[in-house]
């Protein structure tokens, strides 16, 4: 069998971390290949070796059989490597065109042909069925159609293999069956593929073979055919891990959340929220379905003071907390697991201790006389990255340092410690392996039983339909039905998600 690329014996070394230790894989001609592991296991150091983002210590590359040097991307471009990142790298106010060409534009006597580029960009777009805009600014666009840009960046520069790097974590699940499709499309026509992902349906579903990992060491390389859920998930934590949720019913108690009418526009003047109503009592979770768009992310903006709200009330515990600013909603007792991470979440040039106190660092007893205690925050965060798992060198490393997925633990982290008395959880579990995501939901059920009023949106409907003990159906702006979990279905979530009345969903059961 011919490989396309060979990464043998591959040894990547951080300060304080082997991110990578004597790990191979090798990838076949037209296969999907999955890259499997837990938080901080390696996989995108690997994968940032093979593109040329960072140099190997040890171990040698191959493409089609011969020893390479991949010193930087350019060089990945030229050998047919491809990758597209787990956070995107766009420029925002550019055009999708734009921004495909950067780099690599081409001139006609020295000027950019622009028009030239946006009919090519086209025709590649609609040649693999991505559906992408070429002349759409990326600021405008969709999380899931800017990933297809940055697919169709690595098409333009002539890829053969493709790197995906968790590209279905920020993606819906109408969004991820279209990306699969595209996928297929990909090796339709010979292209091979490396993919990363926590979601071992998704490995089973659409890979050929399984290269897992485990803290830098490669553990087995497996065909998918061969192979279960349940041994991936063993394989790659070391352990068992159950997929089922264990917890008592909800003893919910006075109302914490109170939503009435609420408006609330986008940032383009779009009306999003179109008189919301909503409550969440201590001690239960709410999960908010929906499907993405429909006023979701601006219910959170609005009541996190991120967004303006044109109309309507948020109370909390009573008190009038509408349009407060951020800090002052942080205050009144509300925690937030932000939706973008690294929009709202972390300081990524701060170290993870000072992450830990962004809310809280003028206060006791983080601050004394305006001067910063360091003592206690550090002893905090070591109290969290233990507590929580987050893996990192130190805490006194750079928070854009740790891998995605221990970023994501270290604002849960946070958010949990300050014992809101709301805690808005917004796609929590995103990026996270399973064995983390097993702790994550066992924590949010435990802060339920404490007392804590809990608003949970999610795109994963399993992770709705298992944590919450009330679901509310956002659709079009508005709650248009509530529903227990034990009272429905997946069949009649959905068909409410799309819009259908209660009466109309429940009688297609
Ligand atoms: N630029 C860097 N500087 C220092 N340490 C780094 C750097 N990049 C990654 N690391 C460390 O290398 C290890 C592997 O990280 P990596 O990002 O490869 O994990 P991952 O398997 O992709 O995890 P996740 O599933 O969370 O994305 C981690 O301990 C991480 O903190
Ligand atoms: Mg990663």
């Amino acid at each position: 069998m011919d490989y396309v690329v060979e990464m043998l014996n591959i040894r990547k070394e951080f300060p304080g971390v082997v991110a990578n230790d004597n790990i191979t894989l090798q990838l076949k001609k037209g296969e999907i290949h999955a890259l499997l592991g837990e938080n901080g296991a390696g996989k995108s150091t690997l994968m940032n070796v093979l593109f040329g983002l960072y140099q190997p210590d040890k171990g040698e590359i191959r493409v089609n059989g011969e020893p390479v040097n991949i010193t930087d991307p350019n060089v990945a471009n030229d050998l047919g490597i491809g990758m597209v990142h787990q956070h995107f790298m766009l420029v925002e106010p550019f055009t999708v065109t734009q921004n495909i060409i950067l780099g690599s534009e081409p001139t006609k006597f020295g000027k950019i042909n622009l028009k030239k580029a946006e009919k090519e960009v086209q025709e590649l777009s609609d040649r693999y069925g991505l559906r992408v805009d070429a002349t759409a600014k990326i600021s405008d666009i969709s999380v899931g159609m800017q990933q297809r840009v940055e697919i169709l960046k690595t098409l333009y520069r002539g890829a053969e293999v493709l790197i995906f790097d968790e590209p279905t974590a920020v993606l819906t699940p109408q969004e991820i069956t279209e990306l699969m499709e595209i996928m297929h499309a990909l090796t339709a026509e010979g292209k091979s593929i490396i993919l990363i992902t926590h979601k071992l349906k998704e490995i089973m579903e659409i890979s050929e073979r399984c290269t897992v990992i485990r803290k830098g060491k490669g553990i087995d390389t497996l065909n998918v055919a061969e192979t279960s859920v349940t041994e991936l998930a063993s394989l790659m934590v070391g352990r068992d891990v159950s997929f089922k949720i264990e917890k008592k019913p909800a003893e919910p108690k006075g109302t914490v959340l109170s939503i009435q009418n609420l408006s609330v526009k986008d940032k383009r003047k779009v009306d999003m929220v179109k008189g919301m109503d909503l409550e969440v009592r201590a001690g239960e979770i709410v999960g908010v379905a929906g499907v993405d768009g429909n006023g979701q992310s601006e219910l959170v903006e609005a009541i996190t003071g991120l967004q303006k709200s044109e109309s309507g009330t948020v109370r909390l515990n009573n008190k009038d907390i509408t349009n407060l600013s951020p800090r002052k909603v942080t205050e009144s007792g509300i925690g937030h697991i932000p939706q973008d991470r690294h929009k709202y979440g972390l300081v990524l040039d701060f170290t993870v201790g000072e992450n830990m106190v962004l809310q809280t660092y003028y206060q006791k007893p983080y601050s004394k006389y305006k001067t910063l205690n360091y003592k206690e925050i550090y002893q905090k965060a070591e109290e969290l990255v233990d507590e929580y798992d987050i893996r990192t060198p130190s805490v006194y490393t750079k928070a854009r340092a740790l891998s995605g997925g221990n970023q994501q633990k270290a604002i849960i982290g946070r958010e949990i410690d300050r014992s809101p008395d709301l805690l808005i959880a917004a796609q929590p579990t995103r990026g996270l392996d399973v064995g983390a995501i097993e702790f994550i939901h066992n924590r949010l059920i435990e802060e339920r039983d404490k007392g804590r009023a809990i608003l949970l949106i999610s795109f994963e409907l399993d992770e709705i339909m298992d944590l919450s003990d009330k679901i509310a159906v956002m659709f079009d702006g508005k709650n248009i039905a509530e529903v227990k979990p034990e009272e429905t279905d997946e069949n009649e979530l959905g068909l409410l998600m799309a819009g259908s009345t209660k009466e109309k969903a429940g009688g297609q059961k």
